[in-house]
């Protein structure tokens, strides 16, 4: 049952950065036993809301008011939020690595219990919250030797650590499997039963349907709508403003006799700490100007296959043999693939792409730094109108090239990083979840965009666990199961349930 004063309300709440709004007059409602989506473009001012509603955009900061089950409260900061039942679970992982899990979990809520408690104690009280939440990690594991799905967990985990009225989720399934998803929707609708107000945020719409009772869109930091039912294509429109026809560039014909590109061969790759053999015995062929997809659960060694073309990953042994057009060639390091014309786009942006404390333009042309410099000096003309192409093209919402990235939302970081390989220029591009966090209008942009480079001579290979982008994009799909090659789909036969098959099959 909704009753009828909020758990929480927020009223004209105003915020500038230095002069630019990202919130006007903005205004939201959530309701005990209930889950309210928010939805709005990358950059329409979600998190930022919810910053301020979770006290780490302070009062003084913001204009507008805080009411929480019909009181007026000012939080100071997050602790304070934190005591009035509101917790919020990050769009950007803010965990420390070198940390363990249940150091962690700890951590930021209660400083003051972690010299207190021993060790056994604080894995002992982590254990009872990750088994509550069916969990399976260890409190003692070091963050660093998680993967990030497992490393979204602990940020999830660390929001259980105290009494919930409010609890915020701000993206958070970007980097969970389809089993981890399904147990924290369990946990939503446990949360919801046990009359928390849960406050939703993604750019995915079937999650938004399932797990979401209401929606509220935002736009340029503004209020436009409320809804309680609602189709695909209404929350689009008031997103975005105006309609949005194929999302998908047309399928095209795809001419297998093609010559290959890249021949890989006995791809096999050991992890060494567990002797647990992650990709075995794979070979493939990658034809010039084809989109391959990569495509199985995760877990099944689909970023894998893309870290051992591009210098293998620190901890694992791997070996295969690769030729670029029909020659044989190392990519024993990022600088060898690089060297071969490689460029690849990781899925872990704060880990292993960007640099939070340089600005947009440096960010972007990190890479090519060569290729705009001359005799040791950058030639400035020359990098400004690299970067200002790629910030018109994919449409980067930035006040200035010289912004600093940390401060850009999440989609138009990783709109950021797109354009540092795209500008490259390289043959193969390897992308792992090009669009993670990226809004329907810009995802509809990039695709178009990856199949005229594409188009104009570029080769793609494409990890993503969003299917239908797999689908609509490749030419073939390779699936991969448990780190073995399980199919090669092509043409008519690349389709969901095929591949659904093909990674499930027994
Ligand atoms: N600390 C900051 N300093 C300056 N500008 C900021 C800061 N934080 C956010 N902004 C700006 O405020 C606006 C709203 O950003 P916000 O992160 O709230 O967007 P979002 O709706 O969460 O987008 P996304 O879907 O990409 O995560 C953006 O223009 C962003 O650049
Ligand atoms: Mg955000």
């Amino acid at each position: 049952m909704i009753s009828e004063t909020p758990t929480v309300e927020l009223k004209s709440i105003s915020k500038s950065f230095s002069g630019v709004k990202a919130l006007e007059n903005m205004q939201l409602k959530a309701f005990a036993g209930s889950c309210l989506g928010l939805m709005g473009e990358n950059g329409a001012g979600k998190s930022t809301l919810m910053k301020v509603l979770s006290g780490i955009w302070v009062k003084g900061t913001y204009t507008g008011d805080l009411l929480v089950e019909g009181q007026k409260l000012e939080f100071e900061n997050p602790i304070d939020a934190s005591k009035a039942g509101i917790a919020i679970i990050h769009q950007e992982l803010s965990l420390f690595k070198e940390l363990s899990v249940a150091e962690n979990i700890f951590m930021q809520r209660f400083p003051s219990w972690f010299g207190i408690l021993q060790s056994k104690k604080l894995n002992e009280k982590a254990n009872e919250i990750l088994n509550r939440l069916g969990f399976k990690l260890s409190p003692e594991k070091k963050v660093k030797d998680l993967s990030i799905g497992e490393q979204q967990l602990v940020e999830i985990a660390r929001a259980f650590v105290s009494k919930v009225k409010v609890l915020i989720f701000d993206e958070p399934t970007s980097a969970l499997s389809d089993k981890e998803i399904e147990n924290l929707f369990r946990l939503i609708r446990d949360l919801k039963a046990k009359g928390v107000a849960c406050i939703y945020i993604s750019h995915k719409l079937p999650e938004i349907r399932e797990i979401c009772d209401c929606v509220t869109v935002i736009r340029d930091g503004q209020w436009v709508a409320d809804f309680e039912t609602f189709t695909d294509e209404q929350i689009i429109e008031a997103m975005v403003g105006r309609k949005i026809e194929n999302v998908f560039p047309p399928k095209r014909p795809f001419n297998s006799a093609r010559e290959n590109l890249l021949e890989v061969r006995n791809l096999n790759v050991i992890d060494k700490n567990l002797n647990h053999k992650i990709l075995d015995d794979i070979s493939f062929d990658l034809k010039k100007g084809e989109i391959l997809g990569i495509s199985g659960l995760m877990g099944s060694g689909r970023s894998e296959l893309l870290y051992s073309l591009f210098g293998g990953l620190a901890h694992c042994k791997t070996q295969v043999d690769v030729s670029l057009e029909s020659k044989p060639i190392s990519l024993k390091s990022p600088r060898a693939a690089i060297q071969s014309g490689l460029a690849f786009l990781t899925e872990d942006r704060k880990g292993s792409g960007l640099v939070l404390e340089m600005d947009v333009k440096s960010n972007m042309t990190l890479p090519i730094l060569k290729k705009v410099s001359q005799a040791l000096t950058i030639q400035f003309k020359k990098e400004k109108e690299v970067v200002d192409y790629y910030q018109r093209l994919l449409r980067i919402k930035t006040p200035s090239i010289h912004f600093k990235i940390r401060h850009l939302s999440g989609g138009n970081q990783q709109k950021v990083i797109l354009g540092r390989w795209l500008s490259t220029a390289p043959k193969i591009l390897l992308l792992d979840e090009p669009t993670r966090g990226i809004d329907v209008s810009a995802k509809a942009e990039i695709y178009h965009l990856i199949r005229d480079l594409v188009d104009q001579g570029l080769t793609l290979i494409l990890v993503s666990s969003e299917l239908p982008e797999i689908v609509s994009l490749s030419d073939r799909v390779l699936v991969l199961q448990e780190g073995k090659k399980v199919g090669l789909l092509s043409g008519n036969e690349i389709s969901q349930e095929n591949i659904m098959m093909r990674a499930t099959a027994a």
